[in-house]
């Protein structure tokens, strides 16, 4: 049986950040542990390239959304191998030749059996912009639980997808402005015909976690609408046949990703074996997509279904959502700045199981247990014998103690199932428990202590203490790959694997001398994190201008935008700074601490135009959080610069 593991499509607009990593490193330990087990798997990702968001920032950058879209896959693709992550054939992307066929046959397919509509509806007009609006870039309350400030396609509070014409108090995101509805033609897939197939198919045991099955009964109750697949000009994505300015809507190509993404990588067939393992990882946000609109598409165009749809929660940071503002949006590779990435996946294998619910990275437990488990007690029993091993015995190991070894074996028995079912938390449990047994054992008998053994016994135990160490790194391949290749140089074991994680140690062979497995973790380190937030990396397209010069693009990169002053005061304990707050148009109202007390008085600011870098990284300072900059000129006595005549929010270019 071959298995073929996706991680969802991210969306490249952006930096990766430990949202995507939750995901990505729950995928990727599980495709590692498969191998490990001697399983066939593919595994594959790429960039979810098309729709509305993606265009503007391409435009905003002043490069075709296909190169944007083509300069971030480099990016992601590094920044994931810091990470330990590396897909079959590269991280790839949805907008190449062979996703359009395989969203063109789809498509086709669907057609033939009927299941593709054409109505004429009413969509929401952005009249300033003149532009139909995409879901994302209408806000409004969501129509079936009120949920404020939700995007015009599906509710992020409870998750339900709608029609962007059922948003309540809709408004552009473009101009502000309140949408006007004009009618245009539209496609749709008939998701109902697929109801009872869908039925079926979700209650097929191990498809989908319990929590998950229930929320779906619920959609089934309110029977399933028609879905609109198709999106008017300008659009970034795939024309649709026969169309001169309508497209296939993003997430109708998005999962066909899937299926290109396979192809591109050699495996294509896996879509058309029945007994294929097709395991999805997503989160919960997209769980209507993967769960109803992706199988009932796969049904009617004749693929093989998903086998399991891998559902988890959403990542909180210190038990709260990640937030530009309070700098917890921390991206990935900041983190890898202070953080060695391998105690970052140690940390996420711990929190994971099978289960849906929020996974919290806590700053304090992230730190105890890395330091406390897989530094003092793990690692411990490498680094505490092998220097022992060669100061009194050659560098060699000898038997090991049966008992202890046997009780171990027991409990690594259990580990390669848990990592099947996705229960790492259960795998690290285990391991640490091993790792507790062969502590205690060590400190009970003292190898060191040369009253307590003869030098015969030292061995044995030092040699014991040693392959237990090794059975845990062994056991803990998946999640701490890079520490796995370390050990198994260090100790001459060859690659681990379940098999013959258990076997003894060469006694015939000499040990390397030991080298630091990891470091613990500073706390101070990780609090930067959260204090200097990462700063905003918009594009990665660039222009890299020599010298001092940098290129229209780069520039362009800057979002200089009209603002007004709301109002301006002294901030108590400081003589530098200006408390201000802005009206920025369409972007809402921001806070800025301005430098320029000196230079200038607060009321003088009130009421006046200013030019606000309107994307600067939000920055945690001790009177609070600044959200931009406000520009001045001049060196030594420094004016601020007015765009008079502006509206608020206006882009200054
Ligand atoms: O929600 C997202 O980030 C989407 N880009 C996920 C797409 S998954 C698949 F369908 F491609
Ligand atoms: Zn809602």
């Amino acid at each position: 049986m071959k298995y073929l593991v996706t991680p969802a499509l991210p969306y490249v607009n952006g930096p990766l950040h430990l949202g995507h990593l939750l995901e990505n490193i729950q995928a990727n330990i599980f495709v590692r542990a498969l191998r490990m087990a001697g399983e066939e798997v593919l595994y594959v990702c790429g960039a979810d390239s098309h729709g509305t968001p993606i265009e503007i920032s391409a435009a905003q950058a002043g490069v075709a959304p296909a190169d944007y879209v083509q300069s971030w896959q480099g990016v992601y693709q590094k920044c994931f191998a810091r990470f330990g992550i590396e897909f079959d054939n590269g991280f790839g992307s949805t907008h190449t030749d062979l996703n359009k066929k395989h969203a063109e046959l789809i498509f086709e397919r669907l057609k033939k059996a009927g299941d593709i509509t054409v109505k004429e509806v009413d969509q929401l007009f952005d009249p300033k912009a003149g532009r139909f609006l995409p879901d994302r870039l209408i806000r409004g309350e969501c129509p079936k639980c009120g949920a404020q400030d939700q995007y015009g396609d599906s509710c992020e509070k409870c998750g339900s997808t709608y029609r962007p014409t059922e948003l309540k108090n809709p408004k552009s995101t473009l101009s502000g402005e309140t949408p006007v509805l004009k009618s245009s033609k539209h496609y749709f897939f008939e998701l109902s015909h697929y109801t009872d197939k869908l039925k079926a198919w979700v209650k097929k045991p191990g498809v989908l976690q319990p929590e998950i099955q229930n929320s779906l009964k619920l959609w089934f109750e309110d029977g399933l609408k028609d879905w609109d697949i198709s999106r008017d000009a300008p659009y970034f994505g795939f024309l649709i046949p026969g169309e001169k300015d309508k497209y296939f809507y993003v997430w109708l190509d998005a999962p066909v990703g899937y299926i290109s993404l396979s192809e591109a990588a050699g495996g294509l067939d896996l879509w058309s074996q029945p007994d294929t393992q097709i395991i999805h990882f997503i989160g919960k946000d997209i769980t209507y997509f993967h769960a109803l609109f992706w199988p009932a598409m796969l049904m009617g165009a004749g693929y093989t279904l998903p086998a399991q749809i891998a559902i988890h929660g959403m990542l909180t940071i210190n038990g709260e959502k990640m937030s530009k503002s309070r700098g917890t949006f921390i991206l990935a590779d900041k983190f890898t700045e202070c953080v060695n990435p391998e105690a970052l996946r140690y940390y996420f294998a711990c929190k994971l199981s099978n289960g849906i619910e929020d996974i919290d990275l806590s700053f304090e437990d992230f730190v105890g247990r890395v330091n406390a488990d897989l530094v003092n007690k793990i690692v411990n029993l490498i680094s505490r014998t092998v220097p022992l091993l060669h100061k009194n015995y050659a560098g060699k190991p000898t038997q090991i103690a049966p008992d202890l070894a046997a009780e171990i074996a027991v409990l690594a028995r259990q580990v390669e199932p848990n990592y099947r079912t996705r229960d790492t938390q259960q795998v690290v449990k285990d391991v640490v428990l091993i790792a507790d047994l062969a502590n205690k054992y060590l400190q009970d008998l003292s190898p060191w202590d040369a009253k307590k053994n003869t030098p015969e016994q030292a061995h044995e135990q030092l040699s014991t203490a040693l392959w237990a160490g090794k059975v845990c790194i062994g056991l803990l391949k998946p999640i701490l790959p890079e520490v796995a290749l370390q050990t198994e140089k260090m100790l001459h074991v060859g690659e681990l694997n379940f098999k013959n994680i258990l076997d003894p140690l060469d006694a015939n062979r000499q040990l390397e001398a030991y080298s630091r497995l990891f470091e613990r973790i500073d706390m101070k380190k990780i609090e930067d994190l959260t204090l200097n937030p990462s700063p905003q990396t918009p594009s990665p397209v660039a222009g890299e201008g020599a010298g001092g010069e940098v290129s229209i693009n780069d520039f362009m990169k800057i979002d200089l935008r009209a603002a007004q002053v709301l109002d301006a005061k002294t901030v108590e304990g400081s003589d530098k700074l200006i408390s201000v707050n802005l009206d920025v148009g369409p972007l809402g109202k921001r806070h800025v601490f301005s430098g320029l007390r000196p230079h200038v008085k607060p009321e003088e600011l009130v009421g006046k135009m200013v030019v606000l870098v309107a994307n600067l990284a939000p920055r945690k300072m001790k009177f609070g959080v600044s959200e931009g900059m406000i520009c001045a000129a001049g060196e030594s006595v420094p004016h601020v610069i007015l765009a008079e005549g502006s509206q608020p929010g206006e882009r200054i270019h």
